[in-house]
């Protein structure tokens, strides 16, 4: 399957790990209306769609745009359910099909995030193949730690071996390789940190650093433990709504620190189309002159400096 249109093809973030509740379907919705907020055009995907709570959080965005006459940023959603075929290379070829048609209808896009369950399935190894950007959030925990790299204790030492999840990573990795595509950027974010375990905080951030340089992935710090996320999703808001949608959520101190982390997220992230470059203050603006979205003024500038930082991985990963 070739992922391709015409000489441009949309950047795609994949928000991906096997392990469930590390806030996929959260990051996939606040990374989208970031970069819709940005200006950019955003295709979703919904590789989850049983659960469907990335397609939940898009429907309750709709019903509140509906209700409340808001002016909202709403990308282009696309749901996609698994294969309930019996025979592995029926469904296999039925759950590609989806996932073309559902390319073929957003490959104008500057952006596709796609969302993926948390289990291994073959739709979900598809989407992952699709990663030009990966993004793995991580809950604080050794648990949780696990489903990277399996965490042993030998005495007082800890010791790390790849998981199945960042096995099937790295084969996806390959096989973009072998198709030619863009190296993957796999960044893994940490999730729900809390000030109140200091130690394992400093244990988990030290073996992360291990396992990054084994895995090949970069950290991006990530989010911190706020309510807010919850109170957010059934309205289908994000923190950076909470201005416009003045009255429903307010602003409070933790809400500003929190879209700091996002914005730190984007940088870190370090997407094509300058949207690292965007100054902090436009976060929240959506003009852009009609027809040049931030993408293709990038592209026209020859600025597309996320691919500069994962050459090296392409020539490890090809020549693996
Ligand atoms: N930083 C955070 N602080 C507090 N709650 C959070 C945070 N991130 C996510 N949550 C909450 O954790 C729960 C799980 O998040 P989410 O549904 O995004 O995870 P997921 O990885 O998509 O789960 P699944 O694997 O089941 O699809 C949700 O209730 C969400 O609001
Ligand atoms: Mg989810």
């Amino acid at each position: 399957m070739k992922y391709r249109h015409g000489g441009r093809r949309p950047h795609v973030i994949v928000v991906g790990n096997e392990k469930g509740g590390s806030g996929k379907s959260t990051t996939a919705m606040h990374l989208t209306v970031s970069l819709l907020k940005r200006g950019f055009r955003v295709g979703t995907i919904d590789l989850d769609a049983r659960q469907g709570s990335f397609s939940r959080y898009v429907e309750n965005r709709l019903a509140y745009i509906e209700a409340t006459g808001m002016n909202l940023e709403c990308p282009e959603h696309r749901r996609i359910y698994g294969s309930t075929r019996d025979i592995q290379e029926v469904a296999e070829q039925e759950e590609k099909q989806s996932l073309q048609t559902a390319w073929a209808a957003l490959d104008d896009r500057d952006f596709i995030v796609i969302d993926t369950p948390g289990s291994d399935s073959s739709l979900s190894r598809l989407g992952h193949i699709m990663a030009d950007t990966l993004v793995t959030p991580l809950n604080d925990s050794f648990l949780d730690m696990d489903m990277l790299g399996r965490v042993e204790l030998d005495g007082d030492e800890y010791y790390l071996s790849p998981s199945v999840y960042s096995q099937m990573v790295w084969e996806q990795r390959q096989k973009r390789a072998m198709d030619r595509l863009p190296p993957m950027d796999w960044v893994v974010m940490r999730n729900r940190l809390s000030h109140i375990n200091a130690r394992n905080k400093k244990d988990i951030g030290q073996l992360l650093e291990q396992l990054s340089k084994r895995l090949r992935f970069r950290i991006a710090p990530g989010f911190g433990e706020r309510v807010v996320f919850r109170e957010l999703f059934p309205k289908g808001l994000t923190l950076l709504d909470l201005g416009d949608a003045t009255g429903d959520v307010s602003m409070s101190l933790s809400h500003v620190a929190a879209r700091q982390e996002l914005r730190q997220l984007l940088d870190v992230l370090n997407l094509p189309g300058n949207v690292e470059a965007q100054p902090a203050s436009s976060v929240d603006s959506v003009g852009v002159a009609a027809g040049a979205t931030p993408m293709t003024q990038a592209a026209a500038a020859g600025a597309d400096s996320s691919r500069a930082a994962v050459l090296e991985e392409a020539k490890a990963v090809s020549e693996a």
